[in-house]
């Protein structure tokens, strides 16, 4: 039996659970500043490197270059990779504290590169703790937070990978008068020595605990982040719900956990081959090509980082009100018709001042739609919807899809300009938003307000044929409310 509403969301937070979120969302900032640093960087890594040489060979310099880029994405790969596996193993906690050292030696790294060789070993490095980070911030925060703003405090993450990378592109602005490339990327020690500082006096999560068989630690931490009389309820609620040892890959496919893999796999897949991520590396280099000097380009591509953060300020205050269907279907039909204007903008002969105005506005409004819904609730609902025994291998398989789609975008684009040309492009992620926005409707559940236990019960009942009259009519698999 599920608890009701009034037993689990009636927010009986201690403030303290503030202070723990808020730190671990610092996981963003390293994925945000990673994803937002490079294009600077690059443009002076060439001068400093002879890029038409790796490990002896001569190369294209092109080919060298997307090695290094995209080396951070193959690094995430792997790290998400193995980071499900691993939250569940050692815990969230230990992987936050992993993550920011892996982190921080590949930053490290880079900074004081001799070689490309290495420059590359460091950025690979820096992607695995990027990797570990998508993955365990998101889980770690939502295993911690109470039902009534678990929203808010998992949409934190998003937002501090947002802050991240405008933090990054205001970096690569100042230090690319000298053209120090080593100070941009070695910058990226700064939060992770933050995160893991702090990390030292965060608790382990309570759910996680219980899972390893340690109530009385999860007890102990209930009682630093709960109020008194919250205490005893989320614990009989996680008693009643966690059952089984930790699941492995095999248990991903279990009847009723399957239709929730294809709901995380399909918006993993859709949050990137949407195209944000173009925007988000390429922006300079498409903003130029409306006839915007160098200079308005990098300050038009600031811009579009403020409105990426602001309105996903606005989710974090809104997800937990309106849910996140609201929220997820406007992002997504507001991206739709913004790329399908932006693609028509391009398409005009002669883009010049006005025209570049227009397409600058086209693309903010179509960050700023990608801000309000699918950015932060991706990260959001796959903390949400898995079954405690693999929640985090599963939170690791769907952000591996999202990491290699994220590869795939990044690799393509330039390409695909090429062939099919800028509006061509723009229509394409537009076609692909209203795909996106078809899949969520018919099959993302809402899950504002709900407890995991809760969430997970209603999974059980719906999707094993359990007695209709038994099922929760505001059940967290239902999609049309
Ligand atoms: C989301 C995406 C990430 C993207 C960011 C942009 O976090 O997962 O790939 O760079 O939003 O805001």
């Amino acid at each position: 039996m599920a608890l009701s509403e009034t037993d689990t969301a009636s927010g009986n937070q201690n403030s303290f659970v503030y202070v723990v979120a808020g730190l671990a969302a610092l996981n963003g900032l390293l994925f945000g500043f990673d994803t937002g640093v490079i294009s600077g960087a690059m443009l002076y890594i060439k001068d400093t490197f002879d890029i038409t040489v790796l490990f002896g060979q001569s190369i294209h310099p092109s080919l060298v270059e997307g090695v290094i880029v995209s080396g951070a994405m193959v690094g995430a790969i792997v790290g998400a990779a193995l980071g499900g596996r691993l939250a569940d193993r050692i815990g969230r906690r230990r992987l936050i504290l992993t993550g920011a050292v892996v982190f921080f030696i590949g930053s490290l790294i880079m900074a004081i590169a001799p070689t490309t060789e290495v420059l590359i070993v460091g950025r690979i490095l820096d992607g695995v703790g990027v990797g570990f980070a998508s993955v365990v911030g998101p889980l770690y925060i939502s295993e911690i937070a109470p039902p009534k703003i678990r929203g808010s405090l998992v949409a934190l993450n998003q937002l501090t990978i947002t802050s991240g990378i405008l933090i990054a592109y205001i970096v690569n602005y100042a230090f690319s008068s000298g053209g120090e490339w080593r100070w941009m990327l070695g910058l990226g020690m700064v939060p992770a020595a933050i995160l893991f500082v702090g990390m030292l006096f965060m608790p382990e999560s309570p759910r996680w605990l219980y899972e390893h068989g340690d109530e009385e630690t999860a007890r102990d931490v209930l009682s630093r982040i709960r109020t008194e009389g919250q205490i005893d309820a989320e614990l009989r609620e996680i008693t009643e719900t966690i059952q089984s040892e930790t699941g492995g890959l095999r248990d991903l496919f279990q009847p009723w956990i399957v239709p929730m893999l294809v709901v995380g796999s399909g918006l993993a897949i859709f949050q990137q081959v949407t195209g944000i991520n173009a925007v988000m590396y390429y922006a300079p280099r498409i903003l130029e090509s409306t006839g915007f000097g160098d200079t308005n380009s990098i300050l038009a591509t600031v811009a579009i980082g403020v409105v990426n953060v602001i309105m996903t300020a606005v989710a974090v205050a809104l997800i937990d009100r309106t849910g996140r269907r609201p929220l997820l279907l406007t992002g997504l039909a507001g991206m739709t018709a913004t790329l399908g204007i932006a693609g028509l903008v391009y398409y005009l002969p002669g883009l010049s001042g006005g025209l570049g105005v227009l397409a600058t506005g086209s693309l903010m409004l179509y960050v700023a739609f990608f801000a309000i819904g699918l950015g932060p609730a991706f990260w959001l609902l796959i903390s949400e919807i898995y079954p405690m025994e693999v929640r985090g291998i599963a939170m690791g398989v769907v952000t591996v899809l999202n990491w290699a789609a994220n590869l795939l975008i990044s690799l393509t684009f330039l390409r695909l300009v090429d062939v099919i040309g800028q509006s061509g492009t723009f229509w394409l992620y537009g076609i692909l938003s209203l795909v996106a926005l078809v899949f969520c409707y018919r099959l993302v559940p809402e899950t504002k307000g709900r407890s995991l236990e809760e969430i997970e019960a209603d999974l059980r009942n719906t999707s094993i044929g359990a007695d209709p009259s038994e099922t929760d009519p505001t059940d967290a698999v239902q999609t049309d409310d």
